[in-house]
């Protein structure tokens, strides 16, 4: 392995925001992006947010291509690191790009409201870090207001999220009587000024909580500080570095993200503990970050809705070795070389040509409709990266056609669509119709007008009374059959031919799996 690639691969990291909407995850990405340098960004991001809540019209908002392709990846350094922030859509783009976009990271910050709590798309979220228990550092956000208690906030997580927490600083009161945190691996006070847009933040050092200082800087919130912290080192989990690797242990922040307050404290131990890209799974073998020959996997794709450009971009993950611009590389399901040579670099600023990228880097693939989420791109081995699954759908119509005679143009339609990732499509075992399942629901509103749009196909939406869905497999043929035979009316076929049980509510598929304890229920399934 060459020197300089292994220097390149661990000062990486690549990372996603986990939270639920209004949590702060816009703000933090802001203030990381200061850090960063990149500050023209920082407007842009939230330009981009307050378009979307302004309009729920999709078309429209996707006329603001430029800067959401941008931000679908945003790159900067801080200190020594080379640092990917993988944008996890939220609001009324929630989708499963949201979902995939987190089987490409090597870790996540979690953002919670302080006056929230662990929130359902939080826990949502949280389901598909654990499926490669992925590393997450919490970060709960504005402590400058009044919320819950920070101990009943850790006990939330834990009992919420079945993680364990091992808090990194401490908060001293809240909302007006905020006055900071305690680092509690540094021993050193940060002071709180509200409004305070300060990148450089320099704390006081306070080795001996009975310091006289500590009463000077926080009056008779001093004690309370000196009774949490007592409390904490009695109660709380120290920070374990296995422990939270391995998914199972959180650290957290406390701060407050508009007042750029917490924000560098969480960053700075962000780079240090989160791990450099890690070796990753494939069909047949383990493939290191560090091996020579170059690797990769498409975890998303982006059509461009302007028609005069009806390219889509594929996002592609690179896993070992170095892409070099011009390099020619194998496109294993179909079985062709293709040559990397106007691959994209996502930059926070602007979208540039790449000549270089290394593991953990995501690079953008202009391709008309030949890339599939979950294919694997490589030098010569023909390998097949596993754990970027399709995700079982939590809404669902179906469709109508308006005119009949176009039901050709539907499937080819509907069948592109499904293999880009834009919808899941579904056969009822009974009946003609196709049923569209989705993570978020403005999926549905963009595979209407992409239909529209590129295949010519005028259709409507009726609701259907399914609420979730799962894959069933079962080892026992006979016992399949019989499930089939007794269940037709909520089965269906994906797009891939693999059975699906849709099902009107959660309850209803839990005793529908209770009474079948030989079929597995399955949440997500992988790519064929
Ligand atoms: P999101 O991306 O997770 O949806 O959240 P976003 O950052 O947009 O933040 C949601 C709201 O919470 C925003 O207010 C934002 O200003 C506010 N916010 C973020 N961090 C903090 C914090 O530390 N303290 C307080 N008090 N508020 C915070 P908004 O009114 O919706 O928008 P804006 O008009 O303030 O931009």
């Amino acid at each position: 392995m060459k020197k300089h690639n292994q220097k390149e691969i661990d000062r990486r990291r690549t990372f996603g925001i986990i939270s639920h909407p209004d949590a702060g995850k816009t703000t933090l990405t802001e203030k990381l992006l200061l850090f960063g340098g990149a500050i023209q960004m920082a407007g842009a991001v939230k330009a981009r947010k307050a378009s979307r809540h302004a309009t729920s019209d999709w078309m429209s908002v996707e006329q603001e291509r430029g800067i959401s392709v941008t931000s679908s990846v945003m790159k900067f350094n801080y200190r020594d690191f080379d640092i990917n922030l993988l944008d996890t859509p939220g609001h009324q783009d929630f989708s499963e790009d949201t979902y995939r976009v987190l089987t490409a990271v090597d870790s996540a910050v979690m953002v919670i409201d302080n006056a929230k709590g662990v929130e359902t798309q939080t826990r949502k979220l949280m389901e598909v870090c654990r499926m490669r228990n992925t590393p997450i550092l919490t970060f709960i956000n504005k402590l400058d207001r009044e919320g819950l208690d920070p101990l009943d906030i850790l006990a939330d997580i834990e009992e919420t999220l079945q993680i364990e927490c091992a808090p990194l600083s401490w908060p001293i009161g809240m909302g007006k009587r905020f006055k900071g945190t305690y680092n509690l691996y540094r021993k050193e006070l940060n002071l709180f000024a509200a409004g305070a847009d300060r990148v450089q933040d320099e704390g006081v050092t306070i080795r001996d909580l009975s310091d006289p200082r500590l009463d000077e800087l926080l009056g008779i919130q001093a004690d309370d500080l000196r009774a949490d912290v007592e409390l904490l080192e009695g109660a709380a989990n120290p920070f374990d570095l296995e422990e939270y690797l391995k998914g199972n242990q959180t650290p957290v922040f406390f701060g407050s993200a508009v007042n750029n307050f917490g924000v560098r404290e969480m960053l700075d131990a962000f780079v240090e503990v989160a791990p450099a890209p890690a070796p990753r799974a494939t069909e047949t073998r383990e493939v290191s970050p560090y091996e020579d020959a170059f690797s990769g996997f498409v975890f998303k794709i982006q059509a461009n809705m302007d028609p005069a450009h009806r390219d889509r971009i594929a996002f592609l993950r690179i896993c070992s070795g170095k892409f070099t611009r011009g390099m020619k590389v194998r496109h294993h399901r179909i079985g062709k070389d293709i040559s990397l040579a106007n691959a994209t670099i996502f930059m926070a600023q602007d979208r540039a040509n790449v000549e270089e990228a290394y593991p953990g880097d995501i690079i953008g693939l202009h391709n008309h409709g030949t890339i599939k989420v979950g294919d694997t791109f490589t030098e010569k081995e023909p390998l097949k990266f596993t754990g970027i699954p399709s995700f079982a759908p939590d809404h669902f119509r179906r469709v109508r056609l308006k005119n009949p005679l176009k039901a050709k143009q539907l499937q080819k339609g509907l069948v592109q669509l499904s293999e880009e990732g834009a919808v899941q499509v579904f056969r009822p075992l009974f009946g003609s119709d196709y049923i569209l399942g989705a993570v978020g629901v403005l999926q549905f509103d963009v595979t209407m007008a992409r239909l529209k749009d590129e295949y010519g196909v005028d259709a409507t939406y009726e609701g259907i009374d399914y609420a979730t869905a799962r894959w069933v497999e079962c080892d026992d043929r006979a016992k399949l059959e019989e499930f089939e035979k007794r269940n037709q009316g909520n089965l269906a076929l994906d797009a891939e031919e693999n059975l699906t049980y849709l099902a009107s509510s959660e309850w209803r598929l839990n005793h529908v799996a209770e009474q079948w304890p030989d079929i597995r229920f399955l949440k997500a399934r992988e790519h064929a």
